[in-house]
């Protein structure tokens, strides 16, 4: 029988979800579909109830219902103890297993970069999006990452919790030739106009400087990390790979990820480049 997945959200209408795990569906002869559904929060609980009952295989869940799914789900995955926060749901043939497929999605996508796990990282933010990238890199091997935050009491305690460093703005401005790979995990730069999280001016060329924003695809801290002659990453394929990653949890099945990130950016109205 047809297998059905979805994403739930609010709002969902322009979530690229769809698109992306119809088309691996389609490329794999897979016969399945993945449905977009609008849930409110207070509808949360009686949403999830009602996909159970229709027979559900599995389905994503963002925002604002990340963390508020939670208490309703049987077992959860380590990636998702350590963020409180569940992005992907499988259901093994008893129980609705959540994980979080977000940081090691953003991992995965800058290891197809040339990356040596020895390297000096700076985090930039210290939120949900951060604390899931910090495990991450942890998982992935990373030995010296180092978190900057604006409000700093927070990013001494992810530091604490995944044996990382915490430095303030200011003194990651002042360090940053130090470091051979940055990671922008802040809100800043959704907005046209606003400032950068944190100056570029020192920033050393040939660093790898990511920022998990997709639209727009390059952020103002990506066009300036380019203008220092900087090897960028926008947040395209850490989308891509943590779709990847729930795909494989779902149908045993690696999909494949740099067509696909080519076909988002294209979508999204920019420019593949393969580097
Ligand atoms: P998310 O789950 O998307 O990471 P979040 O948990 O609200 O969202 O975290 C947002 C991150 O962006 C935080 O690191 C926040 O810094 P604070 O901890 O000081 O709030 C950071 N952030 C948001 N707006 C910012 C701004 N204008 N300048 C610098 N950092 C900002």
């Amino acid at each position: 029988m047809k297998k059905w997945y979805a994403v739930i959200g609010d709002p969902i209408s322009h979530s690229l979800s769809p698109f992306m795990h119809d088309t691996w569906f389609s490329e794999h002869g897979i016969d399945a579909a993945y449905i977009p559904i609008h849930v409110e929060p207070s509808q949360l609980e009686k949403s999830f109830e009602a996909m159970k009952m229709l027979g559900v295989s599995g389905f994503n869940i963002t925002l604002p219902h990340k963390q508020s799914i939670v208490p309703f789900l049987g077992k959860l995955e380590e990636s998702a103890m350590q963020m409180n926060a569940v992005n992907t749901v499988n259901f093994d043939g008893k129980h609705y297993i959540g994980s979080n497929t977000d940081g090691d999605g953003f991992v995965q996508s800058m290891l197809v970069h040339p990356v040596d796990k020895a390297s000096k990282v700076l985090l930039i933010g210290a939120g949900g999006a951060a604390r899931g990238i910090a495990f991450a890199l942890k998982r992935a091997g990373f030995s010296d990452v180092t978190i900057t935050n604006r409000t700093f009491r927070r990013a001494e305690e992810l530091a604490a919790e995944t044996g990382g460093s915490a430095i303030t703005l200011k003194e990651s401005e002042e360090q940053l030739a130090e470091f051979a790979i940055l990671i922008q995990t802040t809100s800043v730069g959704l907005a046209t106009g606003e400032a950068l999280p944190i100056s570029l001016e020192q920033v050393k060329a040939g660093t790898l400087v990511a920022d998990i924003i997709y639209v727009p695809l390059e952020t103002p801290f990506l066009k300036k990390a380019e203008e220092k002659n900087c090897v960028i990453l926008n947040g395209v394929g850490m989308f891509v790979y943590q779709g990847a990653i729930a795909f494989e949890k779902w149908t045993g099945v690696q999909p494949d990820t740099e067509k696909m990130i080519k076909l988002i950016t294209e979508k999204l109205g920019g420019t593949y480049v393969n580097n």
